[in-house]
């Protein structure tokens, strides 16, 4: 064994002691998952080196017990870098802080490096500003390694208030320390992070993917097949990725992509797909796995309406059931509305009643009825098993006519329609396999998100209502729809 590995085997035996030892609702707390070796390793492959720079700074924030730092000064070293190498490693976690300096002391000795532990937060021991007013006094560093900790905080906790500008609502402490690794990136230089999948859509992150946008490119994404084995002997329940970007406003023509089943990369498939259908105009970024998943984004992406700018916003139902149970009925009285769950969508249509409980709504608060109109109905959640993501039925008012108001349970989306052909021609897009295939790519969960719906890419309001006259009087399958659709949409 050379010495380099001698360091890697050193550190890697290290943790898992400390893993081994320390109770896992102890670790959680910190939001401690240790990389793998391996993991470790694979990220630190993915820099490229500049032999030519007498001196690199290297950034390694949340350190834990070190192993991204141990891995990249391995990397460095065993490629023929000879200059000199200085590690900045903060770690706020007094437990795991032995386990760092017997790791970082090691690879001090046997690979000549420099490295400074720093006990801080790494959030609130420096000023984030979005604007590069102070730029000349941030520290800054040539290359950036990470696994930061996943962690919901509340929006009003310290480091969501010094991070304010890049937060909606309450953040996660990963992308806090994403947008500070890049707030510390040297202009041309890259940061190499594993982090969950959630920030590449969704109205939470938008600030933060503008601030990445502002300042970086992506330059490689790599995916998991399996959840469940990134960290090692952890289960994670987030679905995480590892990605490469770099401080410039030029945009590579391709990002590269990769895959493999597990955190052991014994099957590492690469590709490229252009800068443009994994970054989108609105700032969604698609985790494209195969060509068949970019060509469902080229023909998407190519349309210029929204749900949105065509006035067909998609809503989340208004009525939460367990809080508003004394106006919910069982059955038919006087005065009562229909109210509609997502078990009311059956075949295309919504069917109601069905005979369960609560589907009717007495009361005279406005605000908790809406007109009875056409609508089209999406269920918001599915399970991982269901086929399909996005399931939809159409609601004719003409079929209910004896309501003026109808209500919704907030656990279906629904969209108001002026006419029955808007209300099929808006089943015809939700239905198809393209527009499916479409949300899988763009959100990573099962949850069907209205923000989201309402910035994909759609045909005009009036070519919709046009496939809505073409499906009128057939069956409303998923292949009639991919018929009526691969006519419009090439
Ligand atoms: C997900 S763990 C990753 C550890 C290590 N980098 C690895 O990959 O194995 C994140 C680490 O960040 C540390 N941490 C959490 N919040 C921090 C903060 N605000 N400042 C510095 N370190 C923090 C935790 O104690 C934990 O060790």
């Amino acid at each position: 064994m050379n010495l380099s590995q001698e360091c890697l085997s050193n550190a890697y035996n290290v943790t898992s002691a400390f893993v081994n030892s320390a109770p896992k609702a102890e670790r959680k707390k910190y939001g401690q998952f240790f990389t793998s070796r391996k993991t470790a390793e694979f990220m630190a492959s993915l820099f490229d080196i500049d032999y030519e720079k007498p001196e690199l700074r290297l950034l390694d924030a949340g350190a834990g017990s070190g192993l991204l730092s141990v891995a990249l000064v391995e990397k460095l070293r065993k490629s023929g870098y000879n200059g000199k190498i200085t590690i900045v490693c903060y770690e706020n976690d007094g437990k795991i802080l032995p386990v760092l300096k017997e790791n970082l002391d090691y690879l001090s000795k046997g690979l000549d490096v420099i490295y400074e532990i720093r006990e801080d937060n790494y959030l609130l021991s420096q000023y984030f500003s979005e604007s590069d007013l102070f730029g000349d006094e941030v520290e800054k560093y040539d290359m950036i390694v990470g696994n930061p900790p996943y962690l919901k905080i509340g929006k009003d906790v310290p480091e969501a208030r010094a991070m304010a500008e890049v937060c909606h609502g309450a953040p996660n402490l990963y992308f806090l320390f994403w947008a500070m690794g890049i707030h510390n990136l040297k202009d041309g230089q890259e940061l190499v992070y594993i982090i969950p999948r959630s920030w590449t859509s969704g109205a939470y992150f938008e600030r933060f993917r503008q601030y990445l946008f502002k300042n970086c490119v992506i330059c490689h994404i790599h995916l998991f097949g399996s959840r469940d084995k990134v960290f090692d002997g952890e289960v994670v329940l987030q679905e995480t990725m590892i990605i490469k970007i770099k401080k410039t406003s030029q945009k590579p023509k391709y990002v590269e992509m990769s895959t493999s089943e597990t955190s052991e990369f014994r099957d590492v498939k690469r590709y490229e797909v252009g800068y443009n259908t994994i970054v989108a105009a609105n700032q969604f970024v698609f985790l494209v796995t195969n060509e068949e998943e970019a060509n469902v984004l080229g023909r998407i992406n190519s349309q210029t309406d929204t749900l949105k700018s065509d006035n067909l916003k998609m809503r989340t139902g208004i009525i939460v059931d367990f809080r508003t149970k004394e106006v919910l009925r069982d059955s038919q009285v006087d005065g009562s509305y229909p109210l509609i769950y997502s078990h009311h969508i059956r075949n295309g249509r919504v069917s109601w009643p069905v005979g369960r409980e609560s589907e009717y709504i007495v009361t005279s608060r406005r605000g908790f009825l809406q007109e009875n109109s056409d609508y089209l109905f999406v269920k918001r959640f599915t399970s991982k098993e269901e086929k399909r993501r996005l399931q939809c039925g159409i609601y004719l008012k003409s079929d209910y006519s004896q309501y003026k108001y109808i209500s919704t349970q907030n656990k279906i989306n629904y969209i108001k329609c002026d006419t029955p052909e808007l209300a099929y021609g808006l089943f015809v897009i939700l239905n198809s396999s393209l527009y499916d295939s479409y949300y899988r790519i763009l959100n990573g969960s099962t949850q069907v998100n209205s923000t989201e719906i309402n910035l994909m890419p759609v045909p005009s309001k009036e070519i919709i209502r046009q496939m809505g006259r073409e499906l009128i009087g057939k069956e409303l399958t998923e292949q009639n729809c991919n018929n009526i659709l691969e006519r419009w949409i090439k």
